[in-house]
């Protein structure tokens, strides 16, 4: 079954934001003027690019396929250019972004040689690529897998892992310039995950079976009601890339 961007554009903004730590990492590994411009690729509803724009004023553009997440990206801030677009065309000029970056997009790309190429064309030379993805490591340690064991399945199968992506950025003529691995604390669940759950808010949920994701549903809402549920916060890697 595919996703259905579409569809999940109605909700999304309502279980999905920025992660502020993740934009901390963006600012603290680059020298981002008013000057500067960035790309944010695979936008969706525009909540990373609208967070960096308005602390940054840089110039920032997004790119997404999906109409209805385009349109709600539109209306969060009019600072911010949003074009049609997707990894086999990317509708700007060669060499014209100094920063790209893609958070949770990886993993709906059907082929990576093809988006390489791409992001490759329009960033300029000694820009930057970042891609802000989870490890199969990481996905089979989401505290989550407890309730709905196929999405660990499901997700290492559509999650290309971190020695993959880094192979085929290089095979497009990218340079790897680091990892950052960002190891989530401990935290409490509360209730907005269960919201987010309940939302089927990540694409995941759309390819369990129904009967498992409702299963654990039920003893998700059980123990976070019964209990304070002490769990690994969500955990990235960010892929950094140069040309
Ligand atoms: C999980 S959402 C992430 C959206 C946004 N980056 C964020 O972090 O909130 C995945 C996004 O990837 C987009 N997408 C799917 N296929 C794509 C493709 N072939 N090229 C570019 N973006 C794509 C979807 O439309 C969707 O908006």
């Amino acid at each position: 079954m595919g996703i259905d961007y579409e569809k999940i554009s109605k909700n999304y903004d309502s279980v999905r934001y920025a992660n502020q730590s993740t934009i901390s990492v963006f600012l603290q590994n680059l020298h981002i003027t008013e000057a500067t411009k960035v790309l944010d690729f695979g936008c969706g509803t525009g909540n990373y690019a609208d967070t960096l724009q308005k602390a940054t004023h840089a110039q920032v553009f997004g790119v997404e396929p999906s109409d209805g997440m385009r349109e709600k990206a539109v209306s969060k801030n009019s600072s911010v250019v949003f074009s049609k677009g997707n990894h086999g065309h990317i509708p700007f000029e060669d060499n014209f972004f100094d920063f790209v970056y893609m958070t949770d997009v990886i993993h709906h790309i059907p082929d990576l040689g093809v988006m390489f190429r791409e992001l490759f064309r329009v960033l300029k030379k000694e820009g930057f690529l970042c891609i802000v993805t989870q490890s199969h490591e990481q996905i089979d340690k989401r505290f989550y897998v407890k309730y709905f064991p196929t999405t660990a399945i499901v997700d290492k199968h559509r999650y290309p892992d971190i020695p993959v992506i880094i192979g085929d950025a290089v095979k497009a003529g990218f340079s790897h310039i680091r990892t950052n691995v960002k190891e989530g604390g401990i935290t409490k669940v509360q209730s907005d995950f269960v919201e987010l759950a309940r939302a089927k808010g990540y694409s995941m949920f759309h390819l369990i079976p129904e009967e498992e994701y409702q299963k654990g549903l039920t003893e998700l809402e059980k123990d976070v009601m019964t209990d304070a549920l002490f769990v690994p916060d969500s955990s990235g890697t960010l892929v950094w890339l140069g040309k």
